[in-house]
C-alpha cells in the first residue's frame, strides 16, 4: 500500500518513519516533508500543497491513506476536499478543527458541555479588555484567537505584561497569527496553576482509543524561563497523569468532548489532543485542545508505539477504533529538539547541519527545519531537528539523546538541558 503524510515537520517525519516500518506498506509520501523525510530511500517528498492537486496525485498512485500532520491544512478544509472525492483521509474536518483553530469556539464548546476549563472572556474592543483586565489582576493569561503555532499567548504576570499582550493582539500583528472572520479578538483567561500534560487520542467520530500521555516543553530556555515556543522537547510517558488521572481526564474531558462534538453535529474524526493543566489534587482542567498531534510529543510516542500504525489508521477511518488495542514499550522515549538561532521570533536558515549519527535501534534523529541542498543538509526553519532516545529511566532516556545531540552541530543551535526535568525529580 502506499501512504500520503502531510506536513513538513518532526512530527511527520516521526509518522512516516512509524508507517513505513508497517509490513503492508510499501511507499510513503510527504507533502511536502524535510531534508531528513527527503534523505530515506523508503520515503518520498512530494512538492505538492494545493489539496485539490494532492488529491489528483493520491487517486492517480492509487494511494490507499492520507495522514494530515499540522493544523493549517486541517482548518483550511483538506478533509472535507479528500473527503468530497471519496479520497480515505484521517484527521478531522474544517468544522471539527475550530477546537482548535478557534480558542473562542473551543471556549464556548467547553463552557456549554461543562467541561473543566479556566475562566474567561472574549474581546474584540481593546479598551474593554484592558478594563477586564484591570479588574481581575494577575497573573493572567492573554491568547490571540486564531492559529499562532504556539506562540499566542501570553502568561502575564504582571498588569504591565497583560496590557502590552493585549496591545500587540489586538492592535499589530507582530506574531503572524491568522485571524478567524471578524478579525483579531483575544480571549482572557483565569490563570492555571499546576503541572501540564499532553492527552492524545485517536477518534473515528464514535470511538475512542487513547496513545501513550507525554509532556512537553513549552518555554525556550532551560527551568521553564524565556518564551512560549511551539514545544523544546517532551518524553512519553508523562508521570503526572497516573491511573486514576488518566481514568479521570477520559471521563470529564475526552469522552464528552467527542459526544459533544458529535451532539453538535460535528463529529470529530482524527487526533485530539487535550492539553491539560493538572493541579496537586490530580484535578485535570483543559489549557487547549489540538486536532491533531503534538509536535515534538509525536516523536517520542512513536519511538514507544509498537502496534502496526497502517493499521491503526486504517481501522480509525473505518470507524472500528472499538475492535483493537494499542502497545506500547515499556521503556520511557525522550526527545530533544534542536532549534535555529532566533527561534521563535526570527529563525535564521541556511546554516550547515553535520554528525547527525544513522538511525539506531534507541536512537532516531527526527527532521524538522531542514532541507537538502545537493547533497548538504541545511536549517530551513525553527524547530530543525528532534533527537529522540529510549532508557529504562527517564534519567537514561535523557542521557542517550544528549549523547547523541552533542555530536550533532550547526550554527546558532538552541536547545534545552533539561528535557525530562519534572520526571526525573519525581
Ligand atoms: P496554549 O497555546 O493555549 O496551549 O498556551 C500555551 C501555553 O501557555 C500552555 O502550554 C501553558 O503553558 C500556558 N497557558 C495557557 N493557558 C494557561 C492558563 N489558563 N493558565 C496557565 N498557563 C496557561
Ligand atoms: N507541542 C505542542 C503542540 O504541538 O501544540
Amino acid at each position: 500500500m502506499k501512504v500520503l503524510v502531510i506536513g513538513s515537520g518532526g512530527r511527520e517525519h516521526a509518522l512516516a518513519w512509524k508507517l513505513v516500518q508497517s509490513a503492508k506498506v510499501q511507499t510513503v509520501y510527504v507533502a511536502p516533508g524535510n531534508g531528513g523525510t527527503g534523505s530515506d530511500p523508503r520515503l518520498h517528498n512530494l512538492a505538492i500543497t494545493d489539496f485539490q492537486a494532492l488529491a489528483d496525485f493520491v487517486q492517480k498512485e492509487k494511494i490507499a491513506l492520507t495522514v494530515v500532520g499540522p493544523e493549517t491544512p486541517l482548518a483550511a478544509g483538506v478533509v472535507d476536499v479528500f473527503r468530497e472525492r471519496g479520497l480515505r483521509i484521517f484527521g478531522p474536518t474544517k468544522a471539527a478543527a475550530q477546537l482548535e483553530s478557534s480558542k473562542a469556539f473551543a471556549k464556548e464548546f467547553m463552557q456549554r458541555h461543562k467541561i473543566p476549563t479556566a475562566a474567561y472572556e472574549t474581546f474584540i474592543d481593546a479598551r474593554a479588555a484592558h478594563a477586564y483586565v484591570d479588574e481581575r489582576g494577575a497573573p493572567i493569561v492573554i491568547k490571540a484567537d486564531g492559529l499562532a503555532a504556539g506562540k499566542g499567548v501570553v502568561v502575564a504576570t504582571t498588569l504591565a505584561q497583560a496590557h502590552e499582550a493585549i496591545d500587540w493582539m489586538l492592535q499589530g500583528n507582530k506574531l503572524g497569527v491568522q485571524h478567524n472572520e471578524g478579525g483579531a479578538r483575544v480571549v482572557i483567561e483565569e490563570f492555571l496553576d499546576g503541572e501540564e500534560a499532553s492527552f492524545i487520542v485517536l477518534c473515528d467520530g464514535k470511538n475512542v482509543l487513547s496513545l501513550a500521555t507525554s509532556q512537553d516543553h513549552k518555554r525556550l530556555l532551560d527551568h521553564d524561563e524565556g518564551p512560549n515556543t511551539g514545544g523544546m522537547g517532551a518524553y512519553s510517558p508523562a508521570p503526572v497523569v497516573t491511573p486514576n488521572v488518566h481514568a479521570k481526564v477520559m471521563h470529564e474531558i475526552i469522552l464528552p468532548t467527542v459526544h459533544g462534538m458529535a451532539k453538535d453535529d460535528v463529529p470529530f474524526t482524527g487526533f485530539l489532543y487535550a492539553g491539560l493543566m493538572i493541579d496537586a489534587q490530580g484535578k485535570a482542567r483543559t489549557v487547549e485542545f489540538n486536532c491533531r498531534l503534538g509536535d515534538p510529543e509525536t516523536q517520542p510516542i512513536m519511538m514507544r508505539l509498537k502496534s502496526d500504525l497502517f493499521d491503526v489508521l486504517m481501522h480509525a477511518t473505518e470507524g472500528t477504533l472499538d475492535q483493537i488495542d494499542l502497545e506500547w514499550d515499556r521503556r520511557i522515549a525522550l526527545g530533544v529538539v534542536m532549534a535555529a538561532e532566533g527561534y521563535p521570533l526570527a529563525p535564521r536558515k541556511g546554516d550547515l547541519i553535520g554528525g547527525i549519527p544513522p538511525e539506531s535501534a534507541d536512537a532516531v534523529v527526527f527532521h524538522a527545519g531542514t532541507t537538502l541542498i545537493g547533497k548538504e543538509l541545511r536549517t530551513s526553519g525553527g524547530r530543525v531537528l528532534c533527537v529522540t532516545a529510549l532508557g529504562d529511566s527517564v534519567k537514561q532516556a535523557q542521557h542517550r539523546a544528549y549523547e547523541v545531540l552533542d555530536g550533532i552541530h550547526f550554527d546558532g543551535a538552541q536547545f534545552r538541558r533539561d528535557i525530562g526535568h519534572r520526571a526525573i525529580k519525581r
